[in-house]
């Protein structure tokens, strides 16, 4: 964290924080983003990644994921891009994710008003049922977006090289170059991002409907922001953007509406091991119906206990 930095004063107290917790390089809040949002200081943080809902009915137990309409929705997502883009630093970038039928509202939206870097599809395959009567939906898109075209912004390109599966695998020469040389090794991904959603067997899931995979969330955060820097999600869920900040070193601040994942947000940071007397362990619950070869630990509430850690 960069020297003499308090996270905490970047944003106004206030009665529309109903709790809130912090360590040097976090700070959450539970809380409606959009009341919260207003009190964050001008251009004070250098990431944004906003993972709003996506108006397709998702339960997310104490908030609505259905707006009366597609304007109304619109115009909700609308007030949240403007206040996220006052907070952000000039040289900073935000990215958004929405459903694939909202984005191009708001594509139209954020290139009138700032600067779209890149348009970018998470792409994944599904082991669920696909509709046989139309091509199923496997992928969400991702906006990346910074104030004007003026602006500088961090992109840190050689954190995030892949491999490249062409020219070098083959040992091939390159003969364009002068003199001719072997084809890299390595290559930056194109705006096309291959990553397996969560699934119930890995490390990092956690109990939330559309929990964001962690390789998503480090790609953004490297190439995005520097050690230190402070990256804000303003819908965090089960606060993957925040968690993995940290595992950069970067500084996190997430605001989520719901106790049930702000209670996630403490256990899955660090910040606290109980909340108001309840103790704070992972269960693992099922999203979905499918079995696996897991279920025979799964209590008959579906409910699979890892609480060793405590
Ligand atoms: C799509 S999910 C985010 C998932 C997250 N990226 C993750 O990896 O877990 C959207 C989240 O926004 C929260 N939310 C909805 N409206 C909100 C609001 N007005 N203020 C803060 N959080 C809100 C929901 O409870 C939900 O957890």
């Amino acid at each position: 964290m960069k020297k003499n930095m308090n996270l905490q004063n970047i944003v106004e107290n206030n009665n529309n924080i109903l709790e809130k917790a912090n360590s040097p390089k976090t700070f959450i809040m539970l809380g409606d983003s959009i009341q919260i949002l207003k009190f964050i200081k001008n251009k004070s943080v250098n990431l944004i990644f906003a993972d709003p809902p996506y108006n397709i009915g998702k339960d997310f137990g104490n908030n609505k994921d259905k707006w009366n309409s597609i304007s109304e929705y619109i115009e909700w997502c609308k007030n949240w891009i403007n206040e996220c883009m006052r907070i952000l630093k000039d040289d900073g970038t935000m990215y958004f994710m929405t459903a694939t039928q909202f984005m191009s509202y708001l594509d139209v939206f954020v290139s009138e008003k700032y600067n779209v870097l890149s348009r970018i599809i998470w792409s994944y395959d599904s082991s669920g049922v696909q509709s046989k009567k139309m091509f199923g939906s496997l992928y969400e898109p991702i906006l990346m977006i910074n104030k004007s075209n003026k602006n500088q912004y961090t992109f840190n390109s050689k954190d995030i090289l892949i491999e490249a599966k062409t020219g070098a695998k083959r040992g091939l020469i390159d003969y364009r170059k002068n003199p001719p040389q072997p084809y890299n090794t390595q290559k930056l991904p194109g705006n096309v991002w291959e990553f397996s959603r969560v699934r119930f067997k890995m490390d990092e899931y956690e109990n939330h409907p559309t929990q964001k995979p962690e390789k998503l969330l480090e790609r953004i955060i490297k190439v995005s922001s520097n050690k230190g820097d402070v990256v804000l999600d303003p819908f965090a869920g089960s606060f993957t953007t925040i968690a993995v900040a940290n595992k950069l070193d970067r500084c996190g601040i997430g605001i989520e509406l719901n106790p049930e994942y702000y209670k996630i947000g403490l256990r899955r940071l660090n910040l606290a091991k109980e909340f108001n007397g309840e103790i704070l362990c992972k269960i693992k619950l099922r999203k979905t119906k499918n079995k696996s070869k897991y279920s025979c630990l799964i209590d008959n509430q579906g409910i699979l206990p890892l609480c060793e850690n405590l």
